[in-house]
């Protein structure tokens, strides 16, 4: 095993071994209630957090190990658990505490992709513990980065190594769960900056207004204004088949309209958010709907998170309401208000955020929809 002279597994070692499906035992020693709010979902919860505290042996002698698979222990921020990757160690477990924790894990990602009719690849690059959706969409080696969260080395390498040139960056609307990587990423690539018109961020970008098309390859991708979620929020139609939907629809639920809101204003968000969810049912019903978010850990399944828009209006049963039944149920259902979403905004008006700082303001789940 590679990682054997350390004590430590980095989120880029562990996503690794996760991605090319090396086998792997991932114990999760952090208290019931923390795992409950999110998790890896490949991991193994082990009720000990307490105990370890108090300094108490022989914790793990109920679980299984199979020899020459390593064990990885974590806990939130990768303290705790290197007291249990010790005790393992002591008895005669290869064991790897996984560094900074699940704060760390934030930035960890996977991906899944697509080949639409045209030819459009649809790459889906999601933070596994956060649930944020990126994508990089391509025909004809010119490609479109939307919403992206992560490192831009990330997408820089991923483009490097399938050889497209990106030529755009893009996001869904000015976020309030993650900083958006879009404008670093633009100066980087050279690519162009094209953000939905409002007057929020403090740097320059090309404004992005209903109906406007943008070509990559042979292909294009159409901008549809959907309100409510934000007011510049924004849906983007990939060739007719495809539908970026951003923080307004998800295949479980759909945007929350109340950040930044006073009850009145929840209300008239809810108004045009019902009023742009219109317009997406008037496309076509098999248009596939891809998300910005899913509010669960995401699988290193390579299945693609997205519905059709028909199977979405089945499941969905807000969106069968009337508008005023929909504003209703809506904002009686308005999960817990995200943390740190005011410090986030702000970050992102600026375009500027300190790297570490970022990992503490980001972490925990992502409560974006309603169902
Ligand atoms: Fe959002």
């Amino acid at each position: 095993m590679k990682f054997k002279s350390k004590n430590t597994i980095t989120v880029q070692e562990l996503r690794t071994l996760l991605e090319s499906k090396s086998p792997v035992k991932i114990l999760d020693v952090r208290p019931e209630e923390e795992r409950s709010e999110w998790k890896i979902i490949e991991s193994t919860f082990v009720n000990v957090y307490e105990a370890l505290k108090k300094g108490k042996r022989e914790l793990f002698k109920n679980i299984e190990f199979s020899e020459n698979v390593p064990v990885v222990t974590l806990c939130s921020a990768g303290k705790t658990s290197m007291i249990a990757m010790e005790q393992l160690r002591e008895e005669g477990i290869e064991a790897y505490s996984l560094e900074g924790g699940m704060q760390a894990w934030t930035t960890a990602y996977n991906m899944a992709q697509t080949t639409d009719k045209e030819g459009t690849t649809i790459l889906q690059i999601r933070r596994t513990g956060k649930g944020c959706l990126s994508y990089i969409v391509e025909n004809n080696g010119e490609a479109i980065v939307i919403d992206p969260s992560l490192s831009i080395d990330v997408y820089q390498s991923i483009a490097d190594k399938k050889k497209w040139k990106i030529k755009y960056v893009l996001d869904t609307h000015i976020h309030a769960d993650h900083f958006s990587r879009a404008m670093e990423l633009s100066v980087k690539t050279k690519a162009k900056l094209l953000l939905p018109e409002q007057k929020l961020v403090k740097y320059t970008y090309n404004a992005i207004t209903d109906g406007m098309v943008v070509n990559f390859g042979k292909a294009a991708l159409k901008a549809i204004h959907c309100p409510g979620h934000t007011q510049e929020s924004f849906c983007y139609l990939i060739g007719n088949e495809s539908l970026l939907t951003g923080d307004t629809l998800f295949t479980k639920g759909v945007g929350r309209p109340d950040l930044k809101a006073s009850k009145e204003k929840a209300k008239i968000k809810a108004s045009l958010l019902f009023e742009s969810i219109q317009k997406i049912l008037q496309l076509s019903a098999d248009t596939m709907i891809y998300p910005g978010h899913v509010s669960e850990p995401i699988a290193f399944d390579e299945v693609l998170i997205g519905d059709t828009l028909k199977n979405i209006k089945e499941s969905v049963d807000l969106l069968n309401y009337s508008k005023e039944g929909f504003i209703t149920s809506l904002l009686r259902n308005i999960p817990e208000t995200p943390p740190n979403y005011e410090s986030i905004v702000e970050l992102n008006k600026e375009g500027r955020a300190k790297e570490d700082e970022l990992i503490e303001l980001e972490a925990g789940a992502n409560r974006c929809a309603v169902s």
